[in-house]
């Protein structure tokens, strides 16, 4: 089968600190949207992509890849949670999907298959994870600097992306949860207030998301090392 990936890019992307929202800053001579997006189109399954962009994003349209026959331009809402839902509204009946940050150009083709691989074990979806390294510290608040206690990270991942789940359960879960106003940081989140399984599968760490000024070096150099 072949599978839709949904592609959240309406971010402004304030911890970038930057001139443009992170997802149109450059790695080499390509946008981080673009090396997202030619990533994602490479895998063999992935068949369409549909872009959440903000309504008056005025890069889109610059890049040579925006009239692409495989991309689908959706509006993105407020949050995350909504572009991910604009998303899923514009898909009619497609089996699974997933879901990929734009922001993360660096996943691998072999992340992809392992994700992928879920589609056939009838256990349920899920995502990219890897296990937490560092110890893991509490603070006595929100805004103390002062330690609680250690936080056992035995068992402890962090989320990653592509997730990936039956399409009718996730629409349903993420519209349920954003109606009753739930805390959704990602997609799992939904499913797990829902109730549906969510299954951790190990990625690679050079999957990391572009969040501040450092990250887009690490990522330069990690898709560097790709293109030799
Ligand atoms: N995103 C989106 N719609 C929003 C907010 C975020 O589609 N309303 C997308 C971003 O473009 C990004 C992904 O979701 O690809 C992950 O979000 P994040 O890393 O938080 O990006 P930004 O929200 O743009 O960054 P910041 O939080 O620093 O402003
Ligand atoms: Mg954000």
């Amino acid at each position: 089968p072949s599978f839709t990936v949904i592609v959240p890019a309406a971010g402004v992307g304030k911890r970038m600190l930057a001139d443009r929202p992170k997802q149109y800053l450059k790695i080499g001579h390509k946008t981080v949207l673009e090396h997202t997006l030619e990533k994602l189109i490479s895998h063999p399954r992935i068949t369409r992509i549909i872009v959440a962009l903000d309504p008056q994003d005025p890069y889109f349209d610059e890049l040579p890849i925006s009239q692409a026959d495989w991309i689908t331009r959706v509006d993105g809402g407020k949050e995350r949670a909504d572009s991910v839902l604009a998303g899923l509204t514009a898909l009619d009946s497609h089996s699974w999907v997933a879901v990929h940050d734009a922001a993360r150009p660096c996943v691998s083709l072999s992340d992809l298959d392992k994700l992928f691989r879920l589609f056939e074990n009838n256990q349920g979806g899920g995502i990219l994870a890897m296990p937490v390294k560092d110890t893991m510290k509490r603070a006595q608040s929100e805004d103390s600097k002062r330690v609680s206690n250690t936080v056992d990270r035995d068992g402890l991942w962090h989320a990653l992306t592509p997730q990936f789940f039956p399409l009718a359960q996730l629409r349903q879960a993420l519209s349920e949860a954003l109606e009753q106003n739930v805390t959704i940081t990602d997609e799992a989140s939904a499913m797990e207030w829902a109730g549906w399984p969510v299954n951790l599968v190990e990625g690679s760490e050079r999957n990391i998301k572009i969040t501040r000024p450092d990250d887009l070096t690490l990522a330069t150099f990690y898709i560097s090392q790709e293109e030799l």
